[in-house]
């Protein structure tokens, strides 16, 4: 597999055919390992860089739930996807935690054969009341997106006035779940949230909690992505170093989206999603499935494949591992890397940020 900082590299036909063990890999060389699967298109913030709310205000029709895949088909596509190498699963929305009954789903994929970790992706605000049931149906950990600490910039960055209080309580009972280790995720724009990082830096510094600074991304079509707003992770870097040292440490599995950092006097760790100035799509070995059933190969990605109507088809298993198999093994993404470059990277067709939950 190529390392995270070299350019991306062709493979020719003979080096891609899948192993005898079913694992599949794309035109890259990349395996599948991680499927993200959105659960619900709806939330609860209306954050302006994903769902502002001149858009997405009481008019607006979000999915009906009859075109969500049930949980009985999303299981069944990670039973089959599992025999084709992804190991890894994680929940986002939309806000995940919306979706009814989502305990149940958990609980179906957990059992399945080869899947060794379920995470979720959520905004929080109701993790304290979903908490326990999550991690008794088997989740093992949960990310949290906060972008701010202070109560009057949080509650104007999501969009309905929303208060950070049960956010934070969110995390404190995820941490008596045991869904640990807890990632906080907050994405910096520069000139909105950035005087929010050496505060949330401050707060969450010895909890055991890691936050992790990402870059803004120009995703979907919505967020009028301004270059000028993303803040390097080299400038935030230095920025947190000169309060608390800080030092690199390795990753914990290959390609892992952040470069970690740890606190030299102990006090844990931090991380740097660079996806703007340090893309990782070398390694990205990352599918994501939409509400409705739609498999994308790419974050960025303007088309899907729809899988929902092969299951509703009543597609057989080896039908569905085909259709897979060669949207994985034509796939030759890599649009971090090759952001700026291209002509044709207008923002008018991309699968927006909530419908494939990041
Ligand atoms: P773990 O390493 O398992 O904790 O999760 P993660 O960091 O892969 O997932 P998370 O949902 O926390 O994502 C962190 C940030 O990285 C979010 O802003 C995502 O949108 C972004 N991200 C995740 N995967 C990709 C990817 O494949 N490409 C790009 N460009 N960004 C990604
Ligand atoms: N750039 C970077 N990260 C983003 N997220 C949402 N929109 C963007 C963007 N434009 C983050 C969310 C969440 C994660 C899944 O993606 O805040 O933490
Ligand atoms: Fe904000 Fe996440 Fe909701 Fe989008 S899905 S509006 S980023 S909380
Ligand atoms: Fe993967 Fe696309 Fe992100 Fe690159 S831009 S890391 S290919 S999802």
């Amino acid at each position: 597999m190529p390392a995270a900082d070299q350019p991306t590299r062709h493979l020719d036909a003979a080096e891609r055919s899948d192993d005898a063990s079913g694992v599949l890999a794309d035109r890259f060389g990349r395996r599948l390992r991680d499927l993200r699967i959105s659960v619900i298109d709806r939330c609860n913030f209306r954050c302006d860089y994903c769902m502002p709310l001149e858009t997405y205000g009481e008019d607006y029709s979000f999915l009906d739930p009859d075109h969500y895949l049930s949980f009985e088909e999303i299981t069944r596509l990670v039973r089959l996807f599992a025999r084709r190498g992804v190991e890894k699963i994680r929940i986002t929305g939309g806000e995940p935690l919306l979706r009814p009954n989502l305990e149940e789903l958990i609980r179906d994929i957990a059992q399945v054969e080869g899947i060794r970790e379920i995470a979720l992706t959520t905004n929080g605000y109701l993790l304290a009341d979903h908490a326990e049931a999550l991690a008794d149906a088997g989740l093992h950990r949960v990310t949290v997106s906060l972008d701010a600490l202070d109560p009057e910039l949080f509650r104007k960055m999501n969009g309905v006035g929303k208060g950070p209080e049960p956010v934070l309580e969110g995390i404190v009972a995820a941490d008596r779940a045991g869904l640990t280790p807890i990632k906080v995720n907050t994405v910096v724009r520069r000139g909105v949230n950035d005087e929010s990082v050496l505060p949330l830096v401050r707060h969450f510094r010895g909890t055991g909690r890691i936050v992790r600074f990402i870059e803004y991304m120009d995703v979907g079509t919505r967020n009028g992505w301004d270059r000028a707003e993303v803040v390097p992770s080299a400038e935030l870097k230095d920025r947190i170093d000169a309060e608390f040292p800080i030092e690199p440490l390795e990753a914990n599995y290959p390609g892992e989206v952040a470069n970690r950092y740890a606190f030299r006097d102990g006090e844990g760790e931090i991380g740097f999603v660079s996806s703007v100035t340090n893309p990782f799509c070398g390694n990205c070995t990352r599918a994501r499935l939409s509400t409705e059933g739609m498999l994308y190969t790419c974050l960025f990605a303007e088309d899907g494949t729809d899988f929902r109507s092969l299951l509703r088809d009543g597609a057989a298993d080896e039908a569905i591992l085909d259709r897979l198999g060669s949207v994985w093994g034509d796939r030759d993404d890599r649009y971090s890397e090759e952001r700026g470059r291209a002509a044709d990277q207008d923002a008018d067709d991309r699968v927006e940020m909530y419908k494939i939950g990041g």
